[in-house]
């Protein structure tokens, strides 16, 4: 076990005691990460069959920055709307990235791969810049001079109603979007911190068009809790009550088969799931009780996943 997050945690109970340390989210903060992450995601939808000129975007969970959505618009997108439950990111900070995008993209800069970021996933065959996707018209009117001062000018303002980007926090309610209207949903290192999943995944669907896709790399680890990668499985519920303490987000703890068959139930047809397979120090019986019922030889060996999926229509 390790102490020390289940002494934070219990401290957060005491009244008085910041509850949350506003130490960044890490990723995002590094435009590098953001154009990284931003072309991974198009060139698996480019694999899977999926449309990579998405018009209008959305990202659960941008963390630092806006920087992945940001990429998204200088590619050529119109419309990049952002939601998390904690206000990380700053327009300073945003500008800052935004600038250092751009600069990339007008390079045709490869994508920043294993040896820079070596824990980023997805991984790809190769991190050439995708010029098949981002051919040379598509960045000639994305990269337009008064195109892109539009972007960064409205920046700046990004809880404007109408604004092209617009950054939500925090949201809890699918209301947040209308139905229909999204091309794209996205995140990056998400979905295993959102507390209420099924109605993630059920919010999703309602703001997905017809022919929208949803692309989301999931990390299953037990990221800093537990000395075993797969060690927040052993805690019972009430240890893990006191390791997440007041935080605004921790880690649901929930599996990849969860992510399976809540997207199953809930009508998406999935087209990409990329696991990462990792070994487990633990058996099935090791895990806490919850976790042994649920937790078949699949899940306690996969760390990660990257999915794509579709609206069954
Ligand atoms: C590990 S950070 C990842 C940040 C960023 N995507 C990246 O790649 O660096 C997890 C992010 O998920 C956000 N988050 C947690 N619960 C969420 C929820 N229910 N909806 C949206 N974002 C959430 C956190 O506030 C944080 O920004």
């Amino acid at each position: 076990m390790k102490l020390k997050q289940l002494i934070y945690g219990i401290a957060t109970f005491v009244p008085g005691v910041n509850q949350y340390r506003a130490k960044g989210t890490g990723g995002t903060d590094s435009a590098r990460y953001c154009y990284s992450v931003w072309l991974r995601h198009l060139v698996m939808a480019k694999n899977n069959g999926l449309n990579v000129y998405p018009k209008v975007v959305a990202e659960l969970g941008p963390g630092d920055s806006l920087g992945i959505g940001l990429a998204a618009l200088i590619s050529g997108c119109d419309k990049y709307f952002s939601f998390d439950v904690v206000e990380h990111s700053n327009s300073e900070r945003n500008i800052g990235i935004f600038d250092e995008l751009v600069a990339l993209f007008r390079n045709r800069a490869a994508i920043p791969g294993d040896d820079e970021f070596p824990n980023v996933k997805p991984y790809l065959n190769e991190y050439d810049f995708p010029a098949d996707i981002l051919d040379e018209n598509r960045l000639h009117d994305a990269l337009e001079e008064s195109r892109i001062k539009k972007i960064r000018d409205v920046i700046s303002h990004p809880q404007l109603n109408n604004s092209i980007v617009q950054y939500k926090v925090p949201w809890y309610d699918a209301g947040i979007l209308e139905k229909e209207s999204v091309d794209m949903i996205y995140s990056q290192a998400v979905l295993e911190h959102v507390d209420d999943l099924l109605d993630t995944y059920k919010s999703m669907y309602l703001w997905l068009k017809l022919t929208g896709f949803i692309s989301h790399q999931i990390d299953f680890k037990s990221h800093g809790t537990a000395n075993e990668w797969n060690g927040h499985w052993v805690y019972s519920d009430f240890i893990w009550m006191l390791i997440r303490g007041k935080r605004p987000y921790l880690l649901n703890r929930e599996p990849h088969s969860t992510h399976l068959s809540i997207l199953k139930e809930e009508g998406f047809k999935i087209l990409c799931d990329k696991k990462i397979k990792s070994e487990s120090r633990f058996t099935i019986d090791d895990l806490a009780p919850r976790f042994s019922k649920s937790i078949d030889e699949e899940d306690i060996t996969t760390s990660g996943a990257f999915i794509q999926a579709v609206k069954i229509n």
